[in-house]
């Protein structure tokens, strides 16, 4: 078969792992893939910046978008970021011309996912996240494929890797937010703007894709009730383990009798819970449904757990292995409800 031709936009923390890690896992990926997959070109803000990987090989393209349709590739990878352009109108081109679209952007999915799923079906083209939710743990082929026999009653978790490994510093080591979060940020966990973590918004449109597989809804923020972890003090986490509990940020889904609720909040978890053990960047999302329930825990954020994740999602494509973007077709997908406030 044809070597799979991959373009890749945008080459900070994720981006610059997977050429490194496509590059080493090269032969065992073909193998695995049944064919040779490559990175043929490539595309972000600076040429010149070291980012310790080899660009030999692959064409360099100043601008997203004329990436994105460009005739040699037949994959495109966004990793951008941002809900906005050029991530958005980049990933609309590129579907638009008919190519397949690998995107870590959880931002840019929330905001609008339903129209770009829209326009992935209309040309019959694979839309592949995994790597938006929960980094490298693979939640995103659970649900649309591991668990499609399954009536789904509740999906929740820690979807924040910065905001784990705030609290859980904060809860161990009594160390301020403030400099929990300089660390964060300094390991590359973080967004660009930290607000999206610590005030919960970033967990909030990583549970919007959840609900969305889980139960069919359309992909929806703004009915989700939304706080986040930034007036939690180490006093606050110390009263909550002299009581038995841990604190952490969860996104909730869960179907009730008048829909599906969404929430996302700082909660007390029972410290001998199997949600309380999971610390630091680690993220955790426990399924509940009828014939299976099961916990899923690992990696959040950083840049190799993340790139395991898009190399999936581009193995998948090479395999020719196609599947709606969300677990039914856009058309039939019906919208969740408000969470109570
Ligand atoms: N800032 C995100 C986190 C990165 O901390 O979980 C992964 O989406």
């Amino acid at each position: 078969q044809d070597i799979l031709k991959v373009g890749i936009a945008g080459l900070g923390t994720v981006g610059a792992s997977v050429v490194r890690l496509m590059a080493k896992r090269d032969n065992l990926l073909s193998e695995a893939a049944g064919r040779r997959i490559k990175v043929v070109a490539v595309s972000a803000r600076s040429r010149d910046k070291d980012r310790g990987i080899v660009l030999d090989g692959m064409r360099w393209v100043e601008d997203p978008i004329a990436l994105a349709t460009d005739s040699g590739i037949d994959v495109f990878v966004e990793l951008i970021g941002g809900a906005g352009d050029p991530a958005k109108q980049a990933v609309e081109a590129a579907l638009g011309a008919g190519k397949a679209v690998v995107t870590a952007n959880k931002a840019l999915l929330a905001t609008h996912g339903t129209a770009l799923a829209r326009r992935a079906e209309k040309k019959g083209v694979a839309l592949n996240f995994e790597a938006a939710v929960a980094g490298g743990i693979p939640v995103i082929k659970t649900l649309r494929e591991g668990l499609v026999g399954n009536a789904i009653e509740r999906v929740y978790g820690i979807l924040n890797g910065t905001c784990n490994y705030i609290l859980s510093r904060m809860a161990d080591e009594g160390i301020s937010f403030e400099d929990c979060l300089k660390d964060a940020q300094r390991l590359g966990y973080a967004e660009a703007d930290p607000t999206f973590d610590v005030d919960g918004f970033d967990t909030a449109h990583k549970l919007a894709l959840l609900t969305s597989l889980a139960f069919g809804t359309l992909v929806d923020t703004k009915g989700i009730s939304i706080e986040g972890i930034r007036s939690i003090k180490p006093v606050d986490l110390k009263m909550a383990d002299e009581l038995g509990y841990r604190v952490k940020l969860l996104g909730v889904a869960l179907r009730t009798a008048d829909g599906v609720e969404q929430r996302v909040h700082p909660t007390f978890v029972p410290k001998d819970s199997a949600i309380a053990q999971v610390n630091g960047v680690l993220n955790a999302v426990a399924i509940d449904a009828d014939a299976v329930d099961l916990t899923l825990v690992g990696p959040g954020a950083g840049g190799d757990a993340t790139a395991s994740a898009v190399i999936a999602d581009i193995a998948d494509i090479a395999r020719g292995h196609r599947t709606a973007p969300f677990i039914r077709p856009v058309a039939s997908l019906t919208q969740p409800t408000r969470a109570p406030l």
